[in-house]
């Protein structure tokens, strides 16, 4: 349901052309765990942000589920974005004022949904990953772990068909990372959603269902390592 095709983007910064996508082609289904590794300056974001309409392509295409992303409208890309789209950063990205409770109802209250719903459930997602009783703190107040586990309810909480994570992990200790990826893959293994998360992380590979390998903005290898 996600389709890339023949991805293409050059970055220009004065004289210099960076060409971070050389022709990217990848298929992925529904409710697939999939990791893209790739070293430093592979093109994992760029690959990340063109998926999740951030970022814009030069040539190629990208649909996801019945709708081609690239050449889409601006605010058409911001509504795909808003209704199918969760993203999870590796520097979390909370807002400092907000509490864990705020920073997830926030998503809904963009959706305009009724205040009511919205408290359900972003109780609800907070409590799915092991927060309950931490609502009303701000991330300050947060190990990065906790803050990493508000990020990932806030993604999920909108209830979208994909969530794309860039390098998730690679601010978190090792256990820390580990407890959640394990969240992310039991969330993918009962609610069937995709998730889409890059790292250069040998352990967070290690949960892969399916392991992509960039290499100067192309896919050098793209296997199987056990079915969902
Ligand atoms: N906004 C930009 N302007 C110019 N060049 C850019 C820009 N964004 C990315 N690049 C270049 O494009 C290439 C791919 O970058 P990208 O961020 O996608 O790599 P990455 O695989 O995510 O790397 P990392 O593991 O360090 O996060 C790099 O050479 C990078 O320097
Ligand atoms: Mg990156």
């Amino acid at each position: 349901m996600i389709r890339v095709q023949d991805l293409h983007k050059e970055y220009i910064d004065g004289e210099t052309h960076v060409r971070a996508l050389r022709g990217v082609s990848l298929e992925i289904a529904k409710g697939e765990f999939i990791s893209i590794a790739g070293p430093s300056g592979s093109g994992k974001t760029t690959l990340l942000n063109i998926i999740g309409c951030i970022d814009t392509a030069d040539a190629g295409t990208v649909t996801i589920d019945d709708d081609t992303i690239t050449g889409a409208r601006k605010s058409d890309l911001v509504e795909i974005r808003r209704m199918k789209i969760g993203f999870v950063f590796q520097n979390f990205n909370l807002i400092p004022v907000l509490s864990a409770y705020e920073n997830v109802a926030m998503t809904l209250s963009l959706l305009g949904l009724p205040e009511r719903e919205i408290r359900r459930r972003s109780i609800e997602m907070l409590a799915e990953v092991g927060l309950s009783g931490m609502e009303d703190r701000r991330p300050a107040k947060l190990s990065g772990g906790q803050q990493q586990r508000v990020a990932v309810a806030r993604a999920l909480v909108k209830d979208p068909t994909i969530v794309l994570a860039d390098e998730p992990t690679a601010n978190l200790d090792s256990e820390t990372g580990e407890a959640v990826l394990k969240l992310m893959k039991e969330i993918n293994r009962r609610l069937g959603t995709t998730f889409v998360f890059s790292t250069h992380d040998q352990m967070v590979m290690e949960y892969a269902d399916r392991l992509c390998s960039l290499h100067d903005g192309v896919i050098e290898s793209d296997e199987l390592r056990r079915s969902a």
